[in-house]
């Protein structure tokens, strides 16, 4: 089995890669780049992969708001292009997608299944929202993964650091933190989701599936427990989205549901705060 990783360098991929079985191409943008859509059936049928993974993505989720083609050429237009790719070479397609597909919904408080109707409130969210929609209408042979809120020993090359990270450098700094107490969802450390997709693969199914961590917080009693786990003091006080005027907005709440993933036979994912111990021991060894 031949399997090409997409954003091979990216904090997904980076945990995705040694899991795996088989042969593995990792490919980076020098190799692949989805902002070059006409030139991704070439290397395709060049490399004739069993299976692709797409760890790579645009996900600068506030300056998307300002440059939404930049988000959709690469997220929806770069994705189909993949896509079509993969099919024409016969290629399964395991693509990453968002939480962040869903909206505003303040009142829910049960977890999203997958066949929760979608309605993204950013662009970002609006461009990964198309990518699952080609990803399906275009190769039957697809998983498209909707995951949240992550952290991994590699950072997001995107976004430069993660969450948990810039929690303990500005708390190391004495400087104080204000962080939001109104979005819910499931932080997911990578490691977990990386073994868990690894899962889902070796079980032959085939179309959307939420893969997180299990529970629920919001990102002010994340960082708290980041604290807690710690030992450290941290001046952190909660405010709410509105106060925090992000450009981009963020769904309320976009805690996803795993029963969907756990009927098809993975185990089930374990609750966040027990990954976020695992992932503070990890990181000491680095
Ligand atoms: N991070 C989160 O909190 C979060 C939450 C929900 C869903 N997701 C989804 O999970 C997936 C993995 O996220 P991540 O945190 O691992 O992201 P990441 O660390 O930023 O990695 C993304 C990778 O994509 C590559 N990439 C970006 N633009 C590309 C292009 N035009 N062509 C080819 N490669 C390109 C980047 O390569 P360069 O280094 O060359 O730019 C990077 O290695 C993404 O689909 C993301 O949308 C992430």
């Amino acid at each position: 089995m031949k399997i090409a990783v997409l954003g091979a360098q990216g904090q997904l991929g980076r945990d995705l890669v040694p899991r795996l079985p088989g042969k593995i191409l990792p490919l980076t943008r020098a190799e692949l780049n989805l902002d070059q859509p006409e030139t991704l059936a070439a290397v395709l049928a060049d490399l004739r992969p069993d299976l692709l993974i797409n760890t790579a993505a645009y996900n600068f989720v506030d300056k998307a708001e300002q440059e939404p083609e930049a988000a959709f050429r690469v997220n929806a237009w770069g994705v189909r292009a993949l896509a079509t790719a993969c099919r024409d070479v016969g290629c399964k397609l395991v693509h990453f997608s968002t939480d962040y597909v869903f909206g505003l919904d303040a009142a829910r408080s049960t977890p999203l299944r997958e066949t929760d109707p979608p309605g993204p409130v950013s662009v970002y969210g609006l461009s990964k929202l198309a990518g699952e929609y080609v990803v399906q209408s275009i190769v039957a042979d697809h998983l498209v993964i909707r995951t949240c809120g992550l952290y991994g020993v590699w950072g997001s090359g995107g976004k430069g650091g993660n969450f948990v990270e810039t929690m303990l450098r500005v708390a190391g700094q004495g400087k104080p933190l204000r962080v939001v107490s109104d979005q819910f969802c499931t932080p997911t450390y990578t490691a977990d989701l990386a073994a868990l997709t690894v899962e889902l693969i070796a079980t032959g199914a085939t179309g959307l599936f939420h893969v997180v961590n299990a529970g629920a917080c919001s990102w002010y009693e994340f960082a708290a427990e980041i604290f807690r786990q710690s030992g450290l003091t941290a001046d952190l006080s909660p405010i709410t989205s509105a106060q925090f005027g992000a450009p981009a907005r963020r769904p309320s709440y976009s805690v996803l549901s795993t029963d969907r993933l756990v009927e098809v036979g993975v185990s089930a994912p374990r609750l966040w705060p027990d990954a976020l111990a695992h992932y503070l021991a990890e990181r000491q060894q680095r």
